[in-house]
């Protein structure tokens, strides 16, 4: 049931502020303001000396974000590879130490094979997984569950902020753990955690200007995706959403790497998408955008008040979402991203719940 909404994906889009505050209510206490983790959890994060993710398309960009989280709040040291390429790699893995694997369905074929190396291997596997009678479950030593409900739209949008949130959390949870966040650090980050919803619901009335902005994109035959930190990982993320749905060829790159091949495709046809909150490493995503406006590129600008007045160059558009805490924004950021894919995909006409030559659950390799 579709609800109101025309597609699948709009419905799954605009369910993200309850199932994301469903979801964290499985790893928090919001009285207490505390991380929760599983009681019968079969390690302890204290003993892990690396973690090694491994996932498949959205869900490993999802773990891509929680590398930065668990290196920054755990001090943890952390692996990740797409399931495809660790499992045929042969990586050396410490007995022991702990794999995690990130999927909504659980059945992801490249997945499950990389949790049974790693089982194999003598490590203990975790996974976040949506589909809780899935395979990956089954064969998990430690389950921790995404809620966001069956997403049935092919293109992945509550099940990657579940994901997101998830991980957010358990990340928290680990660096109270390993004794690298103090409680009031806990505190802190938790109320951050608890505030996504309301923060999701904002970005949302961003919808009509986005829908205006995807009829300019909607004639565009290439984007690129720009971010640092961990907008990287969502701009990679917007480039997946945008091409598989719109069939617009995107890239997403981490925006230090510009100069590095990607800037010779500027030119005044191509649009330039950059995910930059006003964070720490904000001037250095500026320089950037110097380089592509420069060039004639045309920026459309995802970012906050502050990050808005700061640019020092004229975007083409701006989306502005409010200030907020830097953990969170990935989750809240992900919103225009895939506001934006799907009305561009609209717009041109195409299939956007049943994208051709997809399938919801990629049980091949
Ligand atoms: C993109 C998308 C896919 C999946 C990938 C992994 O929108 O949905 O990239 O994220 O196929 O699937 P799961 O999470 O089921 O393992």
């Amino acid at each position: 049931d579709k609800g109101n909404h025309r597609h699948f994906m709009a419905k799954e889009i605009h369910e993200q502020p309850e199932v994301v505050s469903h979801t964290l209510s499985r790893y928090v206490d919001f009285t207490t303001g505390r991380t929760r983790l599983p009681d019968d959890l079969p390690f302890d994060f204290r003993g892990v000396r690396r973690l090694v993710i491994s996932a498949c398309g959205t869900a490993y960009y999802a773990g891509l974000t929680a590398k930065y989280w668990f290196e920054r709040f755990a001090r943890l040291p952390v692996d990740i590879d797409i399931a495809s390429e660790f499992r045929y790699r042969e990586a050396p893995l410490d007995p022991g130490d702990v794999s995690l694997f990130v999927s909504q369905s659980g059945e992801t074929a490249d997945t499950l094979a990389a949790l049974r190396y790693c089982k194999g291997a003598g490590q203990k596997v975790a996974a976040v997984v949506n589909v809780q009678e899935s395979t990956i479950a089954r064969e998990a030593d430690a389950v921790f569950p995404t809620l966001a409900g069956p997403e049935i739209g092919v293109a992945s949008t509550k099940a990657f902020t579940c994901q997101l949130t998830a991980l957010a959390a358990i990340a928290v949870a680990a660096g109270r753990v390993r004794g690298e966040l103090s409680e009031a650090d806990e505190e802190r980050l938790v109320t951050a955690l608890m505030e996504i919803p309301r923060y999701m619901a904002e970005a949302l009335k961003r919808e009509p200007q986005i829908e205006k902005l995807a009829k300019t994109l909607s004639k565009v035959e290439h984007v690129l995706y720009l971010g640092r930190g961990t907008s990287f990982p969502l701009a990679l993320e917007g480039a997946l959403k945008l091409k598989e749905i719109s069939y617009i060829h995107a890239e997403g790159y981490a925006a230090g790497e510009l100069k590095h091949g990607p800037i010779a495709l500027i030119d005044e046809t191509m649009p330039v998408i950059v995910i930059a909150p006003h964070d720490r490493i904000f001037e250095k995503t500026v320089s950037n955008m110097q380089e592509v406006a420069a060039r004639g590129g045309r920026i459309i600008l995802i970012t906050d008040p502050k990050g808005a007045e700061a640019t020092g160059v004229e975007p083409f558009e701006t989306i502005v979402l409010p200030e907020m805490p830097a953990t969170i924004a990935p989750l809240v950021y992900a919103i225009p991203i895939q506001l934006l894919a799907y009305h561009t995909a609209v717009s041109i006409g195409t299939d956007v719940d049943q994208p051709r030559n997809l399938a919801k659950s990629v049980t091949v390799e």
